[in-house]
């Protein structure tokens, strides 16, 4: 049995703006189920939805700050979660990351910086809970510190660090490092010094004993200047310790066959059931209540990545197809507002719903017929495993995790059984506007779209193979 501190900002369903929160709620769970003794360690964030009280455990002093740490149970788990408790920089509202208006808050070196000190603390066994980690499994450029740190540690535990996003660095200007207090061994070139800024995620990409993202794909992509924004020859330079494991999906969470925020449960042997969700969709979104018309839906944070741009160029040529066209998001203001016109314009057809909202994510994914994600990049993408498994056939574009899991429905795939999926190549909306309309002619052949949707709901998504592969990863160093 390991010992594993799994370092996080963010886990659902305590806090979540995105999927590694997904990823950090079941991840560490599976791992559990494999008898390892895992530890979360999360901010003390006001907006936490625990289930059970936390309760106060002990406090320290790190770099002038006085920190409590508290402990919670992540719900419906058998995980313990150790709360950084630092109110100055995690007691308010709001996004972890970000103001209302998307703009970071000034603070967040200090605040994840602190973070990650902790952390360490934690895992050397030098916080008075009487546990010394033998591994530490940091996430993103918010833990980027703690391998960093633990690289001047005697009796160090191992260390692995997971890119969920290479888009996301934790970087600032370089007299932050300064004002952090950090060890001085820790600025050049070849350590978190990133052209003259500080940069948090080369924290975790230098100094970790191994490197991980969350698709084999993503792993090969994010070696070249397309996809390692400047960070590409670093990568290329550890690639004998950097590897690619696809994320799994906590399937209690994500299953048709139980799900509570859906009306109607389904499994692949009584897929006519799935109708009564995309009825119970239309109703919602005051759309005309029709059956037979193919159903795309989109859930996202409405940020380039997701390839938003390329719907909206779609949109138009959209609209004068027979379909309908639900999507959830937030994110981009721009984005949130020509999507909001575009849903004005055409009532009948199309319905934006801006925020986040959980139960409409679950009944959009039950509701649809098709589920689009255009991605430019994509680590690896969670809504198109969900979507698999609720029998809403995947429109994607070929990229990182989204190349890993959907296989295109073309006739060889479709006589072999394999298909589970529509792609297509080029970042373009000429490109995603054939793959749609390849999607509404397929749609109309009802054999071999319930055939394809029953691949892909067959398709074992569950966390077990991957968590496998990370405690392997973990016995190795
Ligand atoms: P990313 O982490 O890049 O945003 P993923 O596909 O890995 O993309 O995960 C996104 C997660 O966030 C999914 O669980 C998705 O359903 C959820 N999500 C995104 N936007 C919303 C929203 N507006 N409301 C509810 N859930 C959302
Ligand atoms: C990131 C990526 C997404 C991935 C998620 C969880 O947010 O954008 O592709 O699924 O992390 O690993």
């Amino acid at each position: 049995m390991k010992k594993i501190l799994f370092v996080s900002s963010e886990a659902h369903p305590l806090i979540k703006t995105g999927g590694l929160a997904d990823v950090s709620g079941s991840l560490p769970k599976a791992l559990a189920e494999l008898s390892q003794d895992i530890h979360l360690i999360i901010p003390n964030y006001q907006t936490l939805n625990c289930q059970e009280e936390k309760r106060y455990l002990c406090s320290l002093r790190v770099n002038n700050c006085d920190v409590n740490i508290l402990e919670t149970r992540l719900p419906h788990t058998n995980v313990m979660v150790w709360l950084v408790d630092y109110a100055p920089f995690f007691d308010f509202a709001g996004n972890p990351y970000n103001d209302a208006k998307g703009n970071a808050w000034p603070n967040n070196a200090e605040r994840f910086a602190l973070f990650c000190r902790v952390a360490v603390e934690v895992a050397m066994d030098r916080a008075n809970l009487n546990w010394k980690a033998d591994v530490v499994h940091c996430n993103d450029w918010q833990a980027g510190l703690v391998p960093a740190l633990l690289s001047l540690e005697e009796h160090r535990p191992a260390t692995v660090f997971t890119i969920h996003n290479m888009a996301y660095q934790g970087l600032f200007p370089s007299n932050q490092f300064y004002s952090l207090n950090i060890s001085r061994q820790l600025w050049n070139p070849n350590g978190l010094e990133f052209h003259h800024m500080l940069s948090l995620i080369k924290g975790g990409l230098v100094y970790s004993d191994r490197i991980t993202t969350v698709s084999p794909t993503y792993a090969l992509e994010i070696q070249t200047p397309d996809f390692g924004y400047g960070l590409e020859g670093l990568l290329r330079h550890r690639q004998d310790v950097l590897s690619g494991i696809m994320n799994g999906i906590d399937t209690d969470q994500w299953n048709p066959q139980t799900d509570p925020a859906i009306p109607q449960h389904y499994d692949a042997h009584h897929l006519e059931q799935k109708q009564a969700n995309k009825i119970a969709l239309q109703q919602r979104l005051s759309l005309p209540v029709n059956a037979k018309i193919p159903v795309f839906g989109l859930i996202s944070r409405l940020v380039e990545q997701k390839g938003i741009d390329l719907i909206l160029d779609c949109l138009p040529d959209m609209m004068g197809i027979p379909l309908q066209f639900v999507l959830l998001g937030s994110g981009n203001p721009s984005f949130e507002h020509r999507l909001q016109n575009f849903a004005h314009l055409y009532p009948d057809k199309m319905s934006v719903t801006l925020g986040y909202n959980e139960d409409l994510a679950h009944l959009i994914e039950a509701g649809s017929d098709i589920f689009l994600m255009p991605s430019r990049f994509e680590p690896c993408g969670l809504n198109q495993l969900y979507s698999q498994r609720y029998g809403t056939i995947p429109l994607v574009r070929q990229t990182g995790g989204l190349a890993d899991s959907v296989e295109d429905a073309l006739p060889e795939s479709i006589a072999k059984g394999t298909a589970t999926g529509i792609s297509f190549h080029q970042a373009s909306a000429g490109a995603l506007l054939e793959a749609i309309k390849r999607a509404i002619v397929l749609f109309d052949h009802k054999d071999t779209w319930r055939y394809i949707q029953q691949n892909g709901m067959n398709k074992d998504f569950t966390w077990h193979n991957s968590a496998q592969q990370y405690l392997q990863l973990y016995n190795e160093i």
